[in-house]
């Protein structure tokens, strides 16, 4: 879909349909002057506040596939929004391209009949000129950015295991600022990840450990040590797929774990969109990929592990997976003296029982990422709200033979996603820390009003920070 930022009307062509606004309940086509018209129900478009107007924009395209049309145009002026106007004039028209092309994303990989998109130009008809074109460009960036990592989880388990993650990382940056090492299985015993080892040993296809790097801003010298070059480190869960390991997911709770490396394609895109958008930072983006299966190879529960740093892990529960890889990455993290490290994982069940699929679960001990992540959250789309990350919590990890356990002993049925983040807390030695468990928002609900399947989440946030930080 393109989208196509002009001042006048009169350079549209016949077939394109114009979308107009209406406050009553409608839609339907309307022919004036020999034009059509789409009329739309916005409500009143001055009541909009920035989460329903993503919704909205949303809703136009939805609108407009229902009725095939294959170019529309929306008149659109900042002025009539007036609730929307507390990020500035860029965030607006930014938002505008984003949610066009978030709304317009399916996915249609294993469609036998090959049916192209119906809606191929939006003309967004603005007196705002170049404010509105450099914002949608963006916009662009990023909204092509979720849907490309839209694309790396909906692949299913089978066409996406840990060394495919690795060549799509490796096709995607090619000819790009950001440079790929994909380590393989040997690399990776080298590198005595012990965690990554355990989780992945048990598949065919075995782990792979991906690293890329964005020197945006210069890579720092002995001398600039210590300064702002540091980079920030994106560490993302790459399970390709989650049985359960030996213990098991029962039925319909194994479905969509082709997803588990949600987080994973999360930093992908949001790596994507920093190279495309030539942002002057330093960002480093790790993916421990695994696939967490079943086989006489696979982890047992008792088994005792030995990290990358040196700590040991009780495994308990082989479904407690991703805390195992991610306590590896984050270790590796350290070498690169980040100012910042943020995890982003489908690390548990329970962030769904804190929080329905509204928003991500966020965990630092830090009050300013905290507020930081919130405030974003809310200026990107990408929600998240807080759950604590305090002392009192690490009693219930503790090791049994090991120093530590990868779930309760007593399997308690309380706290599951704090217990995650305190698990991976274990990993982060003094260096500024948020952890994101985004497995609310793995996939969309209808009321999001977007394709079925992964959501691209939380791409959108992450490029936001990194800007910001
Ligand atoms: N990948 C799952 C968590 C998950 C569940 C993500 C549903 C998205 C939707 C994770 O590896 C897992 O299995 N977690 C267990 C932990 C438990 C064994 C302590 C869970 O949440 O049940
Ligand atoms: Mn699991
Ligand atoms: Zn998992």
């Amino acid at each position: 879909m393109r989208i196509n930022i002009i001042t006048e009307q009169t350079r549209l062509n016949k077939e394109c349909v114009h979308i107009r606004f209406e406050t009553k309940v409608v839609e339907h086509i309307v022919v004036e002057n020999g034009a059509r018209t789409l009329l739309l129900e916005s409500g009143h478009c001055s009541k909009l506040t920035p989460r329903k107007l993503r919704i909205f924009i949303r809703s136009i395209v939805h609108a407009a596939k229902k009725h095939k049309l294959h170019s529309i145009a929306i008149t659109v002026s900042y002025a009539d929004f007036p609730k929307c106007q507390q990020y500035g004039e860029k965030w607006f028209w930014q938002t505008w391209s984003e949610q066009l092309l978030l709304a317009s994303y399916e996915y249609t990989r294993y469609k036998s009949k090959k049916v192209p998109a119906t809606l191929k130009q939006v003309y967004l008809v603005t007196h705002s000129g170049k404010i509105a074109k450099d914002a949608s460009m963006k916009g662009e960036i990023v909204g092509n950015a979720v849907n490309c990592t839209r694309d790396l989880a909906n692949t299913p388990g089978g066409d996406m295991n840990p060394r495919q993650l690795g060549e799509m990382a490796q096709k995607l940056f090619k000819g790009t600022a950001v440079q790929v090492a994909v380590h393989d299985y040997k690399k990776v015993q080298q590198m005595k990840m012990g965690g990554l080892i355990a989780v992945g040993k048990g598949a065919q296809e075995k782990p792979r450990f991906i690293v890329m790097e964005y020197w945006g801003a210069g890579k720092p010298t002995p001398t600039t040590k210590g300064s702002t070059k540091n980079p920030i480190v994106l560490v993302g869960k790459g399970i390709t797929f989650d049985t359960g390991g030996l213990q098991v997911k029962p039925g319909m709770y194994m479905y969509e774990m082709h997803m588990d490396m949600s987080g994973g394609a999360a930093v992908i895109g949001t790596l994507q969109a920093l190279a495309k958008l030539k942002l002057k930072k330093n960002v480093i983006g790790l993916i421990p990929a695994a696939e967490n299966a079943i086989s006489n190879e696979a982890m047992r529960p008792g088994d005792v592990i030995t990290m990358m740093s040196g700590t040991t892990v009780d495994v308990l529960h082989t479904d407690a997976e991703g805390r195992i890889v991610l306590g590896d990455a984050l270790h590796y993290a350290h070498q690169y003296n980040p100012k910042l490290i943020i995890d982003v994982a489908t690390l548990t069940g329970a962030a769904l029982v804190a929080v329905g699929q509204h928003a991500h679960v966020i965990m630092t001990k830090r009050r300013t990422l905290e507020d930081l992540f919130r405030d974003l959250g809310e200026e990107s789309g990408d929600y998240t709200f807080p759950l604590p990350l305090w002392d009192e919590y690490k009693q219930y990890i503790k090791g049994v033979h090991g120093d530590i356990a990868n779930i309760p002993s007593g399997d308690s049925k309380y706290g599951g996603s704090i217990n995650g983040g305190m698990f991976l807390s274990h990993f982060v030695k003094k260096v500024p820390w948020v952890h994101i468990d985004m497995a609310p928002r793995m996939t969309s609900i209808p009321s999001d009003k977007l394709a079925k399947g992964a959501t691209g989440e939380p791409v959108r946030l992450l490029v936001k920070v990194i800007e910001q930080f």
